[in-house]
């Protein structure tokens, strides 16, 4: 069965553009993205990955290890990344994990036979400090991934880790969020001393409370 939300992550060791990856070592303490693309030297995945290249700085910020992946060998991704410099600006600072056997692909369900038997899909897995899996998201090969959406669910899995609220449609960080219907009125007055507004009995907002 697919992995599901709250299930561990699979442990693997695998070959990458920044050597032998033994992924629960990589990822220490922190939070971890692992996604797939289908293919290497293919014009969808090189926007993708120079993106997240760009972007690594904000995953830092959040405390979180990226690793990308697909099932071409290991010289594939070498001969590959000096194009994603080119192509984007951006070069490759995260490792790109080659998985020609499909020991990776397989733990993690990112081959989709009915889309594509040999190619993995655009596969998204968040994991959290704990090891299990916090977000899942599969997009077909030819829809490019918007990764601010990724760190836009990092910043509100983080946030609703340690305290008892939940983020609305849209939130991003700043934001005002939801405090939990758990919460008596009387408890949330001291649990969020900026304030609650009630807008329904199950509905109320009040300010980030980590800001
Ligand atoms: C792409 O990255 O453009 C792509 C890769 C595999 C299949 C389709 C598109």
């Amino acid at each position: 069965m697919a992995l599901q939300l709250g299930d561990v992550a699979p442990d693997f060791t695998a070959e990458s553009t920044e050597g032998t990856i033994h992924f629960y070592d990589y990822l220490g303490d922190s939070w971890g993205v692992l996604f797939s693309h289908p293919k290497d030297f293919t014009p969808v995945c090189t926007t993708e990955l120079g993106e997240v290249a760009r972007l690594k700085g904000e995953f830092d910020k959040r405390n979180t290890k990226v690793l990308g992946l697909s099932v071409d060998p290991l010289q594939s991704h070498n001969d590959w990344v000096g194009d994603i410099k080119d192509a984007t600006g951006s070069a490759l600072n995260y490792p790109l994990i080659a998985d020609p056997d499909h020991t990776v692909s397989d733990l993690y369900g990112m081959i989709h036979p009915n889309a594509n038997d040999t190619l993995t899909v655009r596969s998204v897995f968040v994991v959290g400090p704990d090891k299990k899996v916090k977000l899942t998201i599969t997009y077909p090969a030819s829809t490019g991934r918007n990764f601010q959406e990724i760190l836009r669910v990092i910043d509100s899995l983080q946030l609703t880790s340690g305290y008892s609220v939940s983020t609305p449609v849209n939130w991003t960080a700043g934001e005002d969020v939801i405090i939990s219907p758990a919460i008596s009125d009387d408890d949330a007055r001291e649990r969020f001393p900026k304030g609650f507004r009630t807008v329904k009995s199950y509905l109320r907002f009040t300010p980030q409370p980590n800001r």
